[in-house]
C-alpha cells in the first residue's frame, strides 16, 4: 500500500490500538455523530459502557480496533467486525470509522482506514464491506474509493431519520486474496 493509500495526516496524528481508557472519548465521538447526523442510523448515544462492551465484541473476531490521537486527543476511531455472525460470513468484515466532529479533511479517516485494511489483510480476513449511512455520504463514500473500495449497490430508503428516508450505499474491497481458494490452514475465527 502506496504512502498516500495509508494517509499521511498533515497534522500527524497518530494511529494506535485503542485501550480501554480512550473509549470515554470515543463514546463521545460517535454520541455527536449519532445526535447530529444520518452515517449512523442510531438514535440515542450509547453509553461509554456499552461502547467499552462493543469493542470487546469487535476484538473477540481478532480485528483491530484504533484510534487516531492528536496532541493528546482522540480525533476519531476505526474498527472492523464481522460483517454478520453466522459461520459463513467468517472471512468478511464491516469496517466502521467516525472522525471528530471538526477534523474532518485533515486525512485523519484516511490514515485509520489505511491502518485498518493493512492489519486486517494480515489476518485470515478476505473481504471488507463498507455500510454506509446516506447516498449523500460524500466523504465516507471517497473515503472507500480511495482505498479500492468498489460500489456493490445502495438500498433505497431502508432509513428513516431526522424526518427523511435515507439510502444505504454498500461498498466493497477484497482482502488480501479476495475470493481465492481458502489457503491450506487458513481459518478466521467462529462467529460468537
Ligand atoms: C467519513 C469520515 C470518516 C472521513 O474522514 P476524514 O478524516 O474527513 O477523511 P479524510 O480527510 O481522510 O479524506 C478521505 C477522502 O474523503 C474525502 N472527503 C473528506 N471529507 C469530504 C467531504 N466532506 N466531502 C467530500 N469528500 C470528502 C477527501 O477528499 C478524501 O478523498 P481523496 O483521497 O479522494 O482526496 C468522516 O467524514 C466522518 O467521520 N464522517 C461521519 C461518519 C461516517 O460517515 N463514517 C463512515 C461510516 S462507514
Amino acid at each position: 500500500m502506496s504512502e498516500r493509500e495509508r494517509g499521511t495526516v498533515p497534522h500527524k496524528a497518530v494511529v494506535r490500538d485503542a485501550a480501554e481508557a480512550d473509549i470515554a472519548a470515543v463514546a463521545r465521538i460517535y454520541a455527536r455523530h449519532v445526535e447530529t447526523g444520518i452515517a449512523s442510523f442510531e438514535e440515542i448515544a450509547p453509553s461509554v459502557e456499552e461502547m467499552q462492551a462493543r469493542r470487546r465484541k469487535a476484538l473477540d473476531c481478532g480485528a483491530p480496533y484504533l484510534v487516531a490521537e492528536f496532541e493528546g486527543a482522540i480525533v476519531g476511531y476505526c474498527y472492523a467486525g464481522l460483517y454478520h455472525a453466522r459461520p459463513a460470513y467468517r472471512y468478511t468484515l464491516e469496517d466502521s470509522v467516525y472522525v471528530a466532529q471538526g477534523m474532518g479533511g485533515h486525512g485523519v479517516g484516511a490514515a485509520l482506514l489505511g491502518e485498518l485494511i493493512t492489519r486486517c489483510e494480515q489476518g485470515p480476513w478476505r473481504q471488507m464491506v463498507a455500510v454506509i449511512g446516506d447516498s449523500g455520504n460524500a466523504a465516507s463514500i471517497a473515503l472507500h474509493r480511495r482505498f479500492g473500495f468498489e460500489w456493490v449497490g445502495a438500498l433505497r430508503s431502508v432509513g428513516f431519520k431526522f424526518g427523511r428516508w435515507v439510502d444505504v450505499p454498500i461498498m466493497q474491497r477484497a482482502l488480501g486474496p479476495g475470493d481465492e481458494p481458502p489457503l491450506p490452514g487458513a481459518s478466521a475465527a467462529p462467529a460468537r
